[in-house]
């Protein structure tokens, strides 16, 4: 990247980043409004009236927590400030996931890494049961010094990842070419745990537990999403242009967000799986599309 590229970059980061701050500033709820603590009780703390949660790992026990109901579509998100200093094999997750068969997740996961060494985050697609569809980043700040938004769109044209309003990944609807697209209700997800059989190094470098506990902190506990019942899979009723994220601009990535994904391409992916012929000696028919 050029230099001058490299400062518009970051002029364009902190506009979007003003935009988050007073977007979320009216629509701060409390974490009971729409999460439960799924495990780990005891290591889930909640502060600022539980506008924002701190969860912490140490050897006896990580913890999660999830949305209370299920959506069809919607524009996600979660604020994280991830564990600092030496967080090697601690992974901290932000997620959507079906509970049915056929299978349907869409994961972003922070690989930890010692003191020093870059955080790698991870993102992942399941459908209909097939997921092996890795990518990963290296991120242009430190997601251990502040908070910083991430989020999924999930709408019937496309899923896209987005750090702090940057897309990072997309993943089309390409039904018309047989790829399957999630169709399943999904939950909200977030966890705190221990990956170092393969979340740092390919897990050869394992969780110091001396340095525990790991802390992660979250916030942003409203729901842009189309909720469902647990017993009706109606996600059809979900694709209405009534909610405001199935809108025709959020149909595909306008021209800068397409410029600023290839950016994030070019200088921050170090694996996606269309291009790891070892894995898939013929790429994935979604990759020809994806890669835009
Ligand atoms: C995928 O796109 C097709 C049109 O190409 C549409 O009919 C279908 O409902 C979409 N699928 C989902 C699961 O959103
Ligand atoms: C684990 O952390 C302790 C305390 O921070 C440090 O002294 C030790 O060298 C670390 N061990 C490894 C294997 O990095
Ligand atoms: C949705 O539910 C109906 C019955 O209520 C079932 O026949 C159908 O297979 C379900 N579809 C999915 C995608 O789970």
């Amino acid at each position: 990247m050029k230099y001058c590229d490299i400062l518009s970059f970051v002029a364009v980061i902190l506009v979007l980043g003003t935009t988050i701050n007073n977007v979320g500033a009216g629509s701060n709820v409390e974490f009971d409004v729409n999460y439960n603590v799924a495990w780990g009780n005891d290591h889930v703390l909640f502060l600022n009236q539980g506008r924002e949660v701190q969860v912490s790992m140490d050897i006896r026990s990580g913890a999660g927590f999830g949305s209370k109901l299920s959506y069809g579509s919607g524009f996600f998100h979660m604020k994280i400030k991830l564990p600092n200093k030496d967080s090697a094999g601690v992974v901290t997750a932000f997620y959507l996931t079906s509970s049915t068969n056929n299978h349907a997740e869409l994961d972003f996961e922070f690989l930890g890494n010692k003191e020093g060494k870059p955080i790698t985050l991870q993102t992942n697609v399941f459908a209909n049961g097939q997921g092996d569809r890795e990518q990963r980043i290296l991120l242009w700040f430190d997601p251990t010094a502040d908070f910083h938004t991430y989020k999924i769109l999930w709408n019937q044209y496309h899923i896209v990842f987005y750090v702090d309003n940057i897309p990072i990944r997309v993943f089309k609807n390409n039904t018309n070419i047989g790829v399957m697209y999630p169709t399943q209700p999904m939950q909200i997800e977030s966890s705190l745990w221990d990956g170092d059989s393969w979340a740092t190094d390919g897990g050869k470098t394992k969780t110091n537990w001396s340095s525990s506990p790991f802390i992660a902190q979250f916030q942003g506990f409203n729901v842009d999403g189309c909720s469902l019942s647990q017993t009706s899979n109606n996600t059809q009723s979900c694709y209405s242009s009534n909610y405001w994220w199935n809108q025709r601009k959020f149909w595909k990535l306008h021209h800068n967000q397409e410029k600023q994904y290839q950016q994030v391409r070019e200088k921050y992916m170090n694996y996606d799986y269309c291009s790891d012929r070892n894995r898939h000696p013929i790429p994935p028919p979604e990759c020809a599309s994806n890669g835009i």
